[in-house]
């Protein structure tokens, strides 16, 4: 795809689009490189978790959310900031959709050029890792690696607990390591795929769970260039004293439970409001 024409609107937001929280870790990496974009962050939360539910359902949700989404807000991007909703629904997104699309895949080519064992451990939810999608990335990038997959799907909601200051039974963690490791030739793994944009949220505890030498990769570097590429010599709001108009968008809120607002301001998004 080629970069699309200014859209002519500084004030278009980039949408980034998960289940819930999980998004946030890609929205770090892109507010980095694009620190002046509006962006409206959009958590699925009445679908979470996407992980459990069939390829129909994920599709239909999907597409139907963010035909109503654009059609509303009109943002000049969209990313899928969700492995288990890029895998299988991007191709249909993106033959309904105008506006561009960025979707967010396991980062099995970066960690087959980092593995020096050959095995490469990849976490996902049970969705993503039943995909073709997976099967076609490891056919092309990792042929001659070993890639040895787990769905991890108590790893989403550890996930979604911290980010709301809940504590999380370490057990959960070190649960994940084990399955893996004990595949055969998972204690050769050295590089561990983080296929669930909740995971990378998780990195350090997932790190101490694994011990020493084990790499952790994910998309979210990626899908930032990704963007900035696609949006290059677009207008942004000025920055000077100007707010940006973030918001986050949830299918499914209380008003009253502000538990996950002290995340979101980590990331810039003061406004919360139900889709
Ligand atoms: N964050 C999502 C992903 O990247 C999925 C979590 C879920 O809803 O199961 O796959």
């Amino acid at each position: 795809m080629t970069p699309q024409p200014a859209s002519g609107d500084p004030a278009a937001p980039l949408l980034l689009f998960d289940s819930g929280v999980g998004g946030l870790s890609v929205l770090g990496k892109v507010r980095k490189l694009l620190p002046q974009a509006p962006v409206m962050y959009v958590s699925d939360n009445a679908g979470l978790p996407y992980g459990n539910k069939t390829e129909a359902q994920i599709t239909a949700r999907v597409s139907g959310l963010l035909g109503r989404l654009t059609e509303r807000y009109h943002p000049r991007l969209v990313c899928i900031a969700c492995n288990t909703a890029s895998t299988i629904a991007l191709a249909s997104v993106r033959e309904v959709l105008e506006v561009p699309i960025v979707g967010t895949v396991p980062a099995i080519k970066p960690a087959a050029a980092m593995t020096r064992t050959g095995v490469i451990g990849l976490l996902g939810t049970e969705a993503t890792i039943r995909q073709g999608y997976v099967d076609r990335l490891e056919a092309e990038f990792a042929s001659d690696k070993r890639l040895l997959r787990h769905a991890a799907p108590e790893l989403v909601a550890a996930a979604e607990a911290k980010l709301r200051g809940e504590p999380v039974d370490p057990a959960v963690y070190a649960r994940a390591a084990a399955a893996l490791r004990a595949m055969p030739d998972g204690d050769r793994i050295d590089t561990v795929v983080l296929a669930c944009t909740h995971f990378p949220l998780l990195e350090a505890e997932l790190a101490a769970a694994f011990g020493p030498g084990t790499r952790f990769v994910d998309g979210s570097d990626g899908i930032a260039r990704r963007i900035a590429f696609l949006t290059e010599g677009q207008e942004w709001p000025s920055p000077e004293g100007t707010d940006r108009g973030d918001i986050a968008l949830f299918t499914l809120a209380d008003p009253a439970d502000d538990s996950l607002m002290p995340a979101l301001l980590r990331y810039g998004i003061a406004t919360r409001l139900v889709f």
